[in-house]
């Protein structure tokens, strides 16, 4: 049986990136991206640029600087909307226009205030100007399962009349059950006969727990594009899981006869990545990523893979790229052993990020016996983060007794400048937060705060995650340290860079 290729449409960026509390900057994005395209994704949609400027800018970043992918942009079906898309993706090697618009009465009445003939009207126009600025072009019909199937069939066809190279058939509220969205895919192809000489694509949202299940319903019933996200990420209960839905089809591909193009050895990595910089923790026995994916308790099923692995496991971890790596550092190890150990891990670093990488790995070898494949990773994607950060802290002091109200002091510099903050206050991190605000001259607001360990062990690297108010929007920060202390402040001034990158004025802002 000849396999047919199912293409892979990576929505963490975008979808992904609505689910509350997540707010990624433009590098952050940049480095999923590239992490999404190692991963052998088909498009990567990269954002929704008339949203907001920040959103553009991560676009249009993806788009300039990520090759070997398509990139897409999110547009509604508005011509600015339309426009302001095709602007940050132009640059793209492979670009891509998604452009949408609600095709059910519920969303046509309450939400658009339209009537079906000018919706199909609006569809029209909008695609058809999508494909006069780009060749490659989505069309997505809002809320599809829960609209007539003859009125969506009469969009869908006037969307590939209009020259839509894909169109998708979103379950936008998660309410399809898989027996009858299959059918309902299938009865698609027949109202709308252009259906058959493009790109189908399901989007399925998670909210009854289906979206991967309804998904391969959508495959088996003929849809050729899957609109997925890494560890189930999106709006609500989010979308359909990248790695659920790929290790379904690797790993029944003999009754499923599909293929995608993904590198599945990429998985478990681009789901570590993913969580990090959003702050969205995998819970442990989530399918294919959780952390007890591959673990056997039982003593029965120990038993078992040990004297036959596929006694008890379906898929191998090493196919997902879950290997006890080899790679084991110590505060003796050398710059050469680093960058063999970088390379093994896929970062090629240039001369200046080795070195970086290289003092920060002394600094932490010094405190920690043994640095391994995953404190490595997160070590180099910190280090990234850190060279392009514009304030930089150099030192910080904090005192905190039963006795007395902790005091804090630090050092930060900013092209140069040193900027003293200083503060006496409450706790002791807030102590430190605030002689920040005071040394940059911008007063945060902590809405979200979380300490984990990345590997196990006492002196196991401490990760922060913060979540910052500057003048009224939310700013994301991470940072990694052997002290929760250090790694708390560090994430926090991240979460002031990134405030700083997008607009916020404070101390050392160029007039
Ligand atoms: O859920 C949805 O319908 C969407 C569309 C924009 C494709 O996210
Ligand atoms: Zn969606």
């Amino acid at each position: 049986m000849d396999s047919e290729r199912i293409y892979i449409f990576d929505t963490t960026l975008r979808d992904g990136e609505q689910s509350p509390g997540i707010s990624l900057n433009a590098f952050e994005k940049v480095e999923i991206a590239e992490q999404l395209a190692r991963l052998g994704v088909d498009v990567i949609e990269a954002g929704f640029p008339v949203s907001s400027p920040g959103d553009f800018e991560g676009v249009r970043k993806i788009a300039d600087s990520v090759s070997g992918v398509t990139v897409c942009a999110l547009a509604r079906a508005i011509e600015n909307d339309v426009r302001t898309a095709w602007d940050a993706i132009k640059g793209a090697e492979r670009p891509r226009i998604h452009t949408f618009i609600s095709t059910s009465d519920v969303h046509l009445e309450h939400q658009l205030r339209k009537s079906r003939e000018e919706v199909l009207e609006i569809a029209r126009r909008m695609v058809a100007l999508a494909v006069s600025l780009c060749e490659d072009v989505e069309f997505s019909a809002m809320d599809a399962t829960r609209s007539d199937p003859e009125f969506l069939a009469t969009v869908l066809q006037a969307a590939v009349d209009e020259g839509a190279a894909t169109i998708n058939i979103p379950d936008t509220v998660g309410y399809a059950i898989p027996r009858e969205f299959g059918i309902f895919v299938a009865d698609q192809f027949q109202r709308a006969p252009g259906l058959r000489d493009v790109t189908v694509s399901v989007h399925c949202h998670n909210d009854l727990g289906l979206a991967v299940a309804n998904s391969l319903a959508a495959v088996e019933a003929g849809a050729t594009q899957v609109e997925c996200a890494v560890n189930g990420l999106g709006e609500r209960a989010g979308n359909a899981s990248l790695e659920e839905m790929v290790m379904i089809l690797e790993t029944r591909h003999a009754t499923l006869g599909k293929v995608t193009g993904i590198e599945t050895t990429e998985i478990d990595r681009t789901s570590r990545l993913v969580s990090q910089l959003t702050g969205y923790e995998v819970q442990p026995n989530k399918a294919v990523v959780g952390k007890n994916a591959f673990a056997h308790e039982s003593g029965i099923h120990q038993d078992g893979v040990l004297k036959e692995r596929t006694t008890y496991e379906i898929m191998n971890a090493r196919s997902i790229g879950r290997s006890q790596s080899d790679i084991v550092l110590g505060k003796h190890s050398g710059r050469h052993a680093l960058k063999t150990a970088m390379e093994e891990l896929g970062f090629s670093l240039n001369e200046a990020e080795l070195n970086q990488a290289f003092e920060n790995f002394k600094k932490i070898a010094d405190k920690k016996k043994q640095i391994t494949a995953v404190d490595l990773e997160h070590l180099v994607s910190e280090e990234l983060r850190e060279l392009t950060d514009i304030y930089e802290l150099k030192s910080y002091e904090v005192t905190s007794s039963s006795e007395f109200t902790p005091t804090s002091q630090v050092i930060i510099e900013k092209e140069g400048e040193q900027l003293v903050g200083k503060s006496f206050s409450g706790g002791s991190m807030e102590a430190i937060f605030k002689a920040i605000d005071d040394a940059v001259g911008a007063k945060g607001k902590l809405l979200d705060y979380q300490v984990r360990a990345v590997t196990a062990g006492k002196d196991a690297l401490g990760e922060v995650r913060v979540v910052v108010e500057v003048e009224g929007e939310g700013y994301a920060g991470t940072a990694l340290s052997i002290d929760v202390v250090e790694a708390s402040a560090k994430a926090y001034m991240r979460a002031m860079n990134n405030a700083y990158r997008a607009g916020v004025v404070m101390n050392g802002s160029k007039k």
